[in-house]
Parts: C-alpha cells; sequence; structure tokens
C-alpha cells in the first residue's frame, strides 16, 4: 500500500541530525510545529507514513515521557522502535561510540539518544549514517523545548513577544528553552540561586539569538522580579538525573524558588504553569499550582508526542545517504 503522506513534499528540514537546539534554524521551528499541528489534528492520516521504518533509542538514564512517545509515535506512523537500555554500561563503554553508531546505521534509520555526556550523542551523530536525535543530556533538551513552545503556541496562539520565566536549577531545560525561545522570539527570564545559572557560553548564544528575533534573555537571582509580567512560569527538578547526591543540600538552597500560589500571583492573572516533569511535588511546586486550572503539564507531555511524530518525520522520510 502506498503510504498517505500528508506533509508537503518539499518540506525538508535543513538539519540532518537533533543534537542541539541550535540546531534548528526558525524556518525548520516553525515547519516541525506547523507539521506537529496537522499531526495532532489528524493522527490518522499518518498512519502509514513511517511504514518499515526502523528506530533505535538508546537510554542511560531513566524516561518515562520521551521513551513513550518515542515509541508510540514510531509505532503510530507504522515503523518499529528497539529500546536499548544503556545505564550499566553507558554508551561507550562496551564498545566504542563509533562502532555503536557505524553497526545500528547498517539495521535502522534513525537513533534517539538520551546521555549523561552531551558528547556522546555529538559523536553518535558524526559516525552515524542515519539521523540522531538528542533525547536530553546534561547539557540540552531539545525535544523538551518542541514540546514546550509548541504548547505555549496552542494556548496563547502565538510565540513572538510572549514572556517565559523559568525559576530553578540553570539546567538542560532551561537552556533549551533559552536557546529555542531565542529563535521564536520569546523572551526568556532566568531565576536561579547564586552559583546556579545556566552556564555562559549558552546564555551568551541565546542572547545572540535573541538579537535577531527581539527576544530577551536576562538573569535575576529574585524570582518575583523574574516572573512579574510573564505568561508561563516554568519549573524543573532542582537536582537532575545524576545529580541525585546532591539533592538534600539543593532542597534547601532552592527552597526560596519554590513555584506557589504566591510566585504565581505575583505573575499575573494570565500566567500559566509549566513543567517538564517528573515533579517533585511540594519542592520545586505546590500541589495547588501544578494541580491548578492554570497547570499545562500535562498538554506538554501529550505534545510531546506530537512534535516528535513531525521531528521523526521530517528527518526519517529524508534519510540521510
Ligand atoms: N520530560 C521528560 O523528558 O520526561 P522523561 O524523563 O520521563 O522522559
Ligand atoms: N532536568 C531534568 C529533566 C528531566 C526531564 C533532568 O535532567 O533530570
Amino acid at each position: 500500500m502506498t503510504p498517505v503522506i500528508s506533509m508537503e513534499k518539499q518540506e525538508q528540514l535543513t538539519i540532518r541530525d537533533l543534537v542541539a537546539d541550535q540546531d534548528l534554524t526558525t524556518g525548520d521551528l516553525k515547519m516541525i510545529l506547523d507539521l506537529a499541528g496537522r499531526v495532532k489534528a489528524r493522527p490518522g492520516e499518518f498512519s502509514h507514513t513511517l511504514a518499515g521504518k526502523q528506530l533505535a533509542m538508546i537510554f542511560e538514564k531513566p524516561s518515562l515521557r520521551t521513551r513513550v512517545t518515542f515509541e508510540v509515535g514510531m509505532t503510530s506512523m507504522g515503523g518499529f522502535a528497539v529500546y536499548l537500555e544503556h545505564s550499566k554500561p553507558r554508551l561507550g563503554e562496551r564498545e566504542s561510540i563509533k562502532d555503536v553508531a557505524r553497526n545500528l546505521s547498517r539495521w535502522v534509520d534513525g537513533i534517539v539518544a538520551r546521555t549523561f555526556s552531551h558528547q556522546a550523542v555529538v559523536e553518535l551523530a558524526e559516525n552515524a549514517s542515519v539521523p540522531v536525535i538528542n533525547a536530553l543530556t546534561d547539557l540540552l533538551h531539545p525535544c523538551q523545548a518542541l514540546g514546550d513552545y509548541f504548547t505555549l503556541h496552542e494556548k496563547f496562539g502565538r510565540l513572538k513577544g510572549l514572556k517565559l520565566a523559568f525559576v530553578g536549577d540553570g539546567n538542560n531545560v532551561c537552556h533549551s528553552l533559552m536557546l529555542t525561545g531565542a529563535k521564536m522570539g520569546v523572551t526568556v527570564r532566568v531565576a536561579t540561586p547564586s552559583g546556579f545559572e545556566p552556564k555562559s557560553a549558552i546564555v551568551a548564544e541565546a542572547k545572540a539569538l535573541g538579537r535577531e528575533t527581539g527576544a530577551k534573555i536576562q538573569l535575576f537571582h529574585d524570582p518575583i522580579e523574574a516572573v512579574t509580567g510573564a505568561q508561563a512560569i516554568y519549573t524543573d527538578v532542582w537536582a537532575s538525573m545524576g545529580q541525585e547526591f546532591a539533592a538534600h543540600l539543593r532542597t534547601q538552597v532552592f527552597a526560596p524558588y519554590q513555584v506557589n500560589e504566591d510566585l504565581m500571583n505575583a505573575a499575573g492573572p494570565d500566567a500559566m504553569f509549566l513543567h517538564c516533569l517528573p515533579a517533585h511535588r511540594g519542592l520545586e511546586v505546590t500541589d495547588s499550582v501544578i494541580d491548578s486550572p492554570k497547570s499545562l503539564v500535562y498538554d506538554q507531555a501529550e505534545n510531546r508526542l506530537h512534535v516528535q511524530k513531525a521531528l521523526l518525520l521530517l528527518l526519517l522520510q529524508s534519510r540521510r545517504v
């Protein structure tokens, strides 16, 4: 049966891999979000679009959302995903990353990888002859940012000119929100305790990208200052995967950065709450906020599926030669 391809034939991303948010042009981002909207509205039209395509998914760290959305995304478009548990040994320990990439390229049409080291995904992409997608590293989480900005666009009908306040740790999710936000014209304000700011090189890069779109990237230590006037209040865990040893100390340092009703009230009446999940309820966010009508967290989780289906379509249908 001929696959039903509802995407325009000429649609093609400028990239072959999604390793870092900066790799995507603003045009690429718009193409992915637009296709994700069509996939979400009419999923049945895409049910055979990846027939016969195979995806390998390497995970060094745990996952609920990313694993399920990539696997369900492939299956729902007629493809197949194979899960490779890689917490022990980590990628590169049993054999070189180069050899893993070269082997997988002989069997599958794409590779998704969640690793500790960002360089591991870079190295996979350098050595694979099929597209490689970053499913979170210690540095970045680009698929998360795609789902989050799709969700904000769905809610507010626009992205350009919106203000997003990220409150908490200047981590991988914060980095991706800054970089992708800057490309989409979203002003991103980040409030962290001193010593937990996002990486200065990423801040500089996001600021430079923002100069082209009018987006500002601003750092604060006062969470109230950061959220005032923002439409989106975003937080994430205070200790990311791999930092569990420091969780107790961080709980004390980050306590003033909890997103609770007082902070939401400081933001203004139209402000929505976002979190990539998993959440530690009672720490970075209270039940009263995450369970409130202002919370978009389950829309974000759902939209991971739609944006990643769009990404898979765009990358796997135009397979690298
Ligand atoms: N938000 C996110 O990436 O969730 P998982 O860690 O469950 O994949
Ligand atoms: N910053 C978190 C995100 C989880 C999706 C972590 O890396 O653990």
